[in-house]
């Protein structure tokens, strides 16, 4: 395991199933997780059928469970939508907000993000913005500026009492999301630097896009990366267990 670096303090870990899985592979990944000591900040998204399944499987563990996305309304007329109360009703803490997989497949503006946020604030859930530029964006120079237009989009709400745990953001280049190529040491120091000089210091910023138990500790070490979120190797026990214990500087 790459572990050159020295994780300095708790990192969150937060992994993210995305549209993976069923009954049996959670309660198998599930059960195979240790239980994490109570100064643990771990998190796992599942898709929405499992997350009572999750809920009660992690009761004991020092890890939550998370959601991947959630309504821009309100309990209502709304079919086929999960609604923030309903996902902080069945035990879930977290819930991710305009993964760049949203954006794109799904048509998520800025603005339905925004509201998404919105939902996930009142409901007491963690909220995890997710942000990340495109290659093409890089590659012409604009990565700061699509990162900067979609903070901007959320940044009213990020009001003074806004609890520092609260509320997250989670950088995760597009190009490095499921490629296994991970953004470079220099290239996350200097977006997670910009993102901090734009919302401040008390948020908490992670890292996504290819993150694994090999390169997660490195990762973690880089300046103003608090933690990361993890895809692919989140489906693997052992992997992700690998990386929660990086992020306890295990
Ligand atoms: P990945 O996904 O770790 O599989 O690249 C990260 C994410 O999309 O959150």
């Amino acid at each position: 395991m790459g572990s050159e670096r020295q994780v300095a303090s708790t990192k969150i870990v937060m992994g993210n199933w995305k549209m993976n899985g069923s009954a049996a592979k959670v309660a198998t990944v599930l059960t195979a997780l240790p239980s994490f000591p109570p100064n643990s900040d771990i998190t796992i998204c599942l898709p929405f059928p499992y997350l009572a399944q999750g809920v009660q499987l992690l009761d004991d563990k020092h890890c939550v469970v998370g959601a991947q996305n959630l309504s821009e309304f309100a309990d209502g007329a709304y079919t086929g939508d999960v609604s923030a109360s309903m996902l902080a009703d069945i035990g879930c803490k977290t819930v991710l907000i305009g993964h760049s997989e949203r954006r794109t497949f799904f048509a998520e503006s800025d603005e339905v993000v925004a509201a998404k946020l919105t939902r996930a604030k009142h409901a007491r859930l963690r909220c995890v913005v997710c942000v990340g530029e495109t290659l093409i964006e890089r590659d012409s120079g604009l990565a700061q500026q699509r990162i900067q237009q979609q903070l901007n989009a959320v940044l009213k709400q990020l009001d003074s009492d806004a609890q520092a745990l609260a509320f997250c953001v989670a950088y995760e280049p597009v190009w490095a999301i499921g490629s296994g190529r991970a953004a470079t040491e220099a290239q996350i120091a200097e977006m997670h630097q910009f993102i901090k000089n734009i919302i401040g210091t008390k948020f908490p910023v992670l890292y996504g896009g290819s993150v694994t138990d090999d390169n997660a500790a490195n990762i973690m070490g880089i300046a103003n990366v608090d933690g990361v979120l993890v895809g692919g190797a989140s489906l693997d026990a052992s992997k992700f267990a690998a990386i929660c214990n990086e992020g306890l500087g295990k």
